[in-house]
């Protein structure tokens, strides 16, 4: 992958990448269609797809995340990708071997909340594979989606930080029609789960249309006591936690005005699902 990069940079292309875990869907696609626009015709799409074992706990996922490589393929073939990039665990962080993998990257100021909280070891393995691929693909410029602002917000301040001439684009969050945003685990929910999964879109709704009619803002701690009472009212729904911070920072905020936002993260079973949106 990096001889073919350096070829390709010498060639004076962009290269573009938009990192993945596979199971593609409508909002990895708007990614990849981003990115076909930013290589242009000379430029090179690189997707790669690597289910990053650092960036999950022991009791997480890792083992059942869903995959569907073929259908993967088909996709990007269809978007006009000029590469697919799908490694071996084994390449990526060696572990039987003279020298196993022992370097990681960690941000740490914006990492300490939200995500950060409920899975501390999750944005050290998000960084470090971040950092691995970019070297990988020598990338000029890297499309992340908003859908995970706080990981994009991470990865901005890395490439920032660490002085890498990497572009990073961040790409609104692809729903559903009833507002669900678009996510690999949504494969997990049940018909019953998948209904009340509105829950995250409606608390943002909720939280918009009360700092709208608010003049002077909204108490954040009345608003999450609101939310709780929805989210308590839904199904199966365990809430793990909502925020109300200001973009740039990530700081919460205890008066919600409309250039802040909201993320929340909430459990259908074992299946964690996460959202945010600008207030
Ligand atoms: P993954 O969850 O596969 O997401 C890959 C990219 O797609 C991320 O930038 C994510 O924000 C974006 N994305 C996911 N759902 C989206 C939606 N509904 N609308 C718009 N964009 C969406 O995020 C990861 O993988 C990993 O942490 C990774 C960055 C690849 C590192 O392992």
């Amino acid at each position: 992958m990096q001889r073919q990069a350096l070829t390709w940079r010498l060639e004076k292309r962009r290269v573009v990448i938009v990192p993945t875990m596979g199971f593609l869907h409508a909002g990895h696609a708007a990614l990849i269609k981003r990115a076909r626009r930013i290589a242009g015709k000379n430029g090179r799409v690189v997707v790669s797809i690597f289910v990053n074992p650092t960036q999950f706990a022991p009791n997480e996922d890792l083992e059942r995340y869903p995959r569907s490589e073929n259908a993967d393929f088909q996709l990007c073939r269809s978007l006009g990708v000029d590469a697919v990039f799908l490694p071996p665990a084994q390449d990526i962080y060696p572990k039987e071997c003279e020298a196993p993998f022992s370097t990681f990257v960690t941000e740490e100021s914006l990492s300490t909340s939200m995500e950060g909280r409920s899975r501390p070891i999750h944005f050290r393995g998000v960084a470090t594979i971040v950092v691995i691929l970019f070297n990988l693909t020598q990338a000029s410029h890297a499309v992340f989606g908003e859908k995970d602002f706080q990981q994009a917000a991470i990865i901005i301040k890395m490439a920032k930080d660490l002085k890498f001439p990497t572009r990073i684009i961040v790409a609104p969050t692809v729903r559903e029609a009833d507002g669900l945003a678009k996510s690999s685990r949504n494969a997990y929910l049940s018909l019953a789960q998948r209904e009340n999964a509105t829950i995250l879109w409606r608390c943002i709704e909720a939280t918009r249309t009360s700092v709208n009619e608010a003049e002077t803002g909204v108490s954040a701690k009345r608003m999450r006591q609101k939310l709780e009472r929805l989210i308590d009212k839904t199904p199966e729904a365990n809430l793990d936690y909502i925020e109300f911070f200001n973009p740039k920072t990530l700081a919460p905020v205890s008066k919600i005005q409309h250039s802040d936002r909201i993320a929340l993260a909430i459990r259908f079973g074992k299946t964690r699902l996460i959202d945010n949106g600008l207030i």
